[in-house]
């Protein structure tokens, strides 16, 4: 079979090699040292490093893990469109990891943002799969230029919080690969990911983790990946089916649970040891390249982790990156008048919470313990050319509306030419394990907003949150600057922009809708019960708003500057397109052309616009450059569900190039042959899909584009050890009626708090099987179909089953 690894194969036992498919503890995989098979350590995170202290594990970032670099979230990262900085950030990342002995960084996240409520949108890149993947794709190959390996997550269509390890997501094939597997394709193809995770739900009725459709035909046939498939933490369902249809490591680690699962499954000849051996030669491969790529970069970077292990790399050039990244993330939305750029020793009043005590970074398992004490306005103002007359605090984090505070507000404005409001989410908006419930700011902090431009007429509004928000206030006040999550170094960064040290460049990575209602999955999202119906299709963000020509309050890949482009002179062929931008104002700047295309079809629906490439063109005053974009396997294809392979049609493109999604400047018209006249679709039977208008598709209409029967979602009213513990609220037992009377109120005082507590949102969505993965096989899948038992009233089956699993657990 010609195994890599086949001597050390040879020497393991049958016991041996099945434990080998399950961590050894929260970040580590088995090692058998006597076999020189050592131990490869995994950490979060996508922006920096979360490597915990031996023993001090949890996914969850509840425990302290070592400093490391806060670097902006990825969706501050992508609203720079620079992959360049992509790669520097993960070759930064990779440092640290080197430095702390890890060998696989969890990360970069990747998924689509479907919906703005999604809790974890601040970790994720783009709406836009094109955008995601090129981002991502950087992430990675920074991150393996060490030797070390990245891991793009979460392997996939994985776009809600709610029930997220408990849910499945109902999407037909056309959908998936263009939206929400194309961001993989490109991590995987172009950046060569050396492993990937897989996420928690089911996709379409089958859990990602073992997938045979998503692990074996795309992942490894189609797109040709080498690495290991590891679960995310607690996401393994059935280890042996996972182990069997591609996926390679179980984690965290749990005891013996996977290890006599996949014993059972070969000794019942439904896994061969054959197919073990497959797996566990891939995964081996891995670790043996990770750990040689880590100490060959500790020599030759001179990473030296001699005496504290953090200390190897450098802190004030990864600082340095964190703000140069912060920078170029930062979005200019308004600026009236040309309030911005600041003059020196102007008279600013700071007004707001977060200008004392900054919203970096968001919550969950990406939380960073950041090097240095994460800048905020307050204090590096003073570093600043403005000259600060006050401060007030504006509002209170968490709380309701403080007219005291809003009164303070409007006084100490009233000394100030300028007033600066620092406001956006507050962190139980941004939470791993939490959807938002609206898309609207905290009461108080909109109430400070609306107070203040009543009052002064130079307010200018500095938002940090990493997901949109409505902004009713949006054309009371003169200007708007989006720090997004700006990490350790973003309040200097901020200051920056400010008074025009450096001109911003950010665009959005997503569209700002006016109002949540506007948005394309509104009706669909999160799910009602199990499944969640992608019904929008390949309408989510701006592909949806500029397709119905309905008003948004930013389009996606906007983003001013302090200077002014003129666009002219397009030409394309079938392989590039090429075109002329000039800076026509008086500061250097930089512009961000985006390559945006369409195909009027009768047989294959399709956006009016979708991004398949784009530019950063930095340009002097009066300078003007020749930009060419050339054009890629992306550019022309459709997924095409009769061959099940990508196809081109035929016909005549439009070639859109645009300053954002709403401005195209340029336009010309290229003629591509094809491989197929025509696609599988029409417009009498997908009107809607034709149309755009898809926020009421019906069941009828959906089913067509989903090509067979809809599963049937709705919850048939018995507890399963795959429904969540939130679903403990039908339970027809007492007690465990009560387990979800505590849990929820629990809950709920940590929402009102504003603090997100992690460990309780991850029980609350844990499916009832979770606790023998999550408990290390301490609590066995006997005692587990025990709990169930009890959950549907048969209390004392239910127990019987409970304390004879406890029994085996101990015999075993
Ligand atoms: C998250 C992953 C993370 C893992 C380990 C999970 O809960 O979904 O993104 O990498 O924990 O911390």
């Amino acid at each position: 079979m010609g195994l890599k690894h086949e001597d050390k194969l040879k020497k393991l036992t049958l016991e041996e090699k099945a434990l080998m498919m399950s961590g050894k503890n929260t970040w580590q995989t088995q090692d058998f040292l006597f076999y020189e098979i050592t131990a490869m350590r995994m950490s979060d995170g996508p922006h920096g490093l979360r490597r915990q202290p031996d023993g001090a594990g949890d996914h969850l970032g509840i425990n302290e893990s070592m400093p490391a670099t806060c670097f902006p979230t990825a969706a501050t990262i992508a609203n720079t469109w620079d992959v360049e900085l992509g790669e520097e950030i993960g070759q930064a990342l990779a440092e640290e990891a080197v430095t702390m002995g890890v060998h696989v960084i969890l990360g970069p996240g990747l998924n689509i943002k479907r919906s703005p409520l999604c809790g974890r949108n601040f970790e994720y890149f783009s709406e836009d799969p094109y955008l995601a993947g090129k981002m991502a794709a950087a992430y990675v190959k920074g991150i393996q230029s060490y030797g070390i390996a990245a891991c793009p997550k979460h392997f996939a269509v994985n776009s809600q919080e709610l029930r997220r390890m408990a849910m499945n997501s109902v999407l037909d094939e056309r959908t998936m690969r263009e939206l929400y597997l194309t961001g993989f394709e490109i991590a995987v193809k172009e950046g060569k990911a050396k492993s990937i995770m897989s996420s928690y739900n089911e996709v379409n009725g089958v859990y990602a983790n073992e997938n045979k459709h998503l692990l074996q035909d795309i992942l490894v046939d189609e797109w040709g990946f080498e690495g290991f498939v590891v679960s995310d933490w607690g996401a393994s369902n059935d280890h042996a089916l996972g182990v069997k249809n591609g996926s390679h490591l179980e984690m965290p680690g749990t005891g013996k649970t996977g290890q006599k699962e996949i014993l059972k499954a070969i000794e019942e000849g439904v896994l061969t040891e054959e197919e073990l051996d497959l797996r566990l030669d891939e995964l081996l491969d891995v670790i043996h390249t990770t750990h040689m790529g880590l100490e060959v970069s500790r020599i030759e970077h001179r990473l030296d982790s001699s005496a504290m292990e953090w200390q190897g790399f450098s802190v004030e050039a990864h600082h340095a990156l964190a703000r140069k990244a912060a920078e170029e993330g930062i979005v200019l939305l308004k600026n009236d008048d040309n309030i911005l750029p600041l003059q020196e020793k102007t008279k600013v009043a700071i007004v707001g919470d977060f200008a004392k005590t900054p919203r970096y970074q968001g919550a969950g398992s990406s939380l960073v313990n950041p090097t240095k004490e994460p800048e905020s306005i307050l204090n590096t103002i003073g570093d600043s050319s403005l000259h600060m007359v006050s401060f007030a605090q504006g509002y209170e984090r968490n709380a309701k509306k403080n007219q005291k505070l809003i009164a303070d507000a409007v006084n100490v404005a009233k000394e100030a030419d300028v007033v600066l409001v620092f406001a956006g989410l507050d962190e139980i908006g941004e939470a791993e394990g939490l959807d938002r419930a609206h898309m609207r700011m905290p009461e108080a902090q909109e109430a400070v907003i609306h107070a203040l431009a009543d009052a002064h007429e130079n307010v200018i509004v500095v938002l940090s949150a990493g997901s949109p928000i409505e902004m009713p206030w949006a054309d009371k006040v003169k200007a708007i600057v989006h720090g997004y999550l700006g990490g350790q170094a973003g309040a200097s960064a901020m200051l920056n922009v400010l008074t025009g040290k450096v001109n911003p460049s950010g665009r959005l990575n997503e569209t700002y809708p006016i109002h949540y209602e506007d948005t394309p999955a509104y009706e669909y999202y999160p799910s009602k019960e199990r499944n969640s119906e992608y019904r929008e299709s390949l309408y989510v963000g701006y592909r949806y708003y500029t397709t119905v020509g309905k008003e948004v309050r930013f389009p996606f890949g906007y983003g001013l500057s302090y200077t002014t482009f003129a666009y002219s002179d397009i030409k394309a062929n079938e392989h590039e397109v090429r075109f002329t931008v000039k800076n026509t104002g008086d500061r250097t700047g930089v512009e961000v052309p985006q390559l945006y295309v369409c195909l009027e079809s009768d047989t294959v629906f399709r956006p009016v616009r979708e991004l398949k490439g784009f530019a950063r063109v930095e340009l002097a005053p009066g300078e003007e450059k020749e930009v060419v974009i050339p054009f890629d396997d992306k550019t022309f294809r459709f997924f095409d569900v009769r061959t099940n392979t990508w196809e081109i049609e035929g016909g005549t493109y439009r070639i859109q190039i645009g300053r954002n999604a709403n401005e195209i400047e340029l336009k010309t018209d290229v003629t591509i042959t094809g491989t197929v006249k025509e696609g599988p679709y029409s417009e009498a039977s997908l009107p809607s899909y034709f149309a755009g208008d898809i926020t009421n598709v019906s069941d009828e209409e959906y089913q067509k584009l989903y090509g067979k029967e809809l599963p049937d979602g709705s919850w048939g009213g018995e507890i399963g050890i795959n429904d969540a513990f939130c679903q403990f609220y039908y339970a027809k037992s007492i007690l465990c009626r009560l387990v979800h009377k505590v849990l929820k109120s629990m809950l709920d005082r940590a929402i009102a708090k504003g603090e997100p507590n992690l460990d309780i949102l991850f029980i609350y969505n844990m499916p009832i099987r979770g606790i023998s993965r999550m408990t290390g096989g301490m609590v066995n899948m006997q005692m587990v179909y025990g709990i169930t038992e009890i959950a549907n009233g048969h209390f004392f089956k239910g127990l019987g089953k409970v304390i004879s699993g406890f029994v085996k657990g101990i015999i075993s």
